[in-house]
């Protein structure tokens, strides 16, 4: 983790919060891996980074019945995705407040508002999600108002294997959770790993190592 922070720090600008962004399909790691950096960053200055999953902007299940897209929850058209856009300007310009922004409960498998605060202290924020780099509107906003992008990478057997876990322990049958992992959430990593090109840096989501460079910016 260490190299990783390194990476952050060399590219900070002291006074201006830097936004890192790393994208991945489902069950890849991401949170895992922000998780794991934020960590690092305030072990060593405490409340100098905070975490913002994407996932706190999916649609409200009553929404999502109400589209009639439901069945395909996750899919990108699932989320509040300019809601998230904006969030994004709202950390770049609001540094003399707390940022109070959405999480998503697994349990309830819904959205809790306002429960995930960005502190002014906060100069370094890692978000991560599904479509940080995917490029149709809103989402291609996103990579602009990322100081640096990664793209945590894990191969497709090993995903669905953990994404089966997930959905089982949450209740879903073998059969439901496979066919779930295999379809919804499968399709959704065919769009997103063809994102992948657009990240400064690939990232293992087995090892948590940098795998190897993306485009130069
Ligand atoms: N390096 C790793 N080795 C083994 N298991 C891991 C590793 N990283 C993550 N996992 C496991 O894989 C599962 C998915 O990880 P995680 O929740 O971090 O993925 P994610 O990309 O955030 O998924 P989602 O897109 O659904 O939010 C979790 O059960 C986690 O414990
Ligand atoms: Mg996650």
């Amino acid at each position: 983790m260490a190299r990783l922070a390194s990476r952050i720090e060399a590219a900070a600008t002291p006074g201006r919060r830097f936004i890192l962004g790393i994208a991945g399909s489902p069950g890849s790691g991401k949170t895992t891996l922000a998780v794991a950096l934020v960590d690092h960053l305030n072990a060593g200055r405490p409340g100098v980074a905070a975490h913002l999953p994407m996932d706190g902007f999916h649609l409200a299940n009553a929404t999502l019945d109400r589209l009639g897209i439901r069945d395909r929850k996750g899919a990108i058209d699932t989320f509040d995705g300019w809601g998230f856009v904006a969030l994004l300007d709202r950390l770049r310009v609001e540094t003399d407040h707390v940022i109070f922004a959405p999480s998503f409960r697994r349990v309830v498998d819904e959205g809790v508002a306002g429960e995930i605060a960005i502190e002014p202290a906060a100069s370094v924020v890692v978000v991560e999600g599904n479509y940080l780099l995917a490029d149709s509107a809103p989402w291609s906003g996103v990579r602009d108002r990322l100081d640096l992008a990664w793209f945590c990478r894990t191969p497709a057997g090993e995903r669905e294997a953990r994404l089966v876990d997930r959905h089982t322990r949450h209740g879903r049958t073998v059969e439901a959770a496979t066919a779930w992992a295999r379809g919804v959430d499968g399709a959704n990593a065919v769009l997103i790993e063809a994102t992948a090109d657009r990240a400064d840096l690939i990232v293992s989501g087995v090892t948590g190592q940098p795998e190897e460079a993306g485009r130069e910016r």
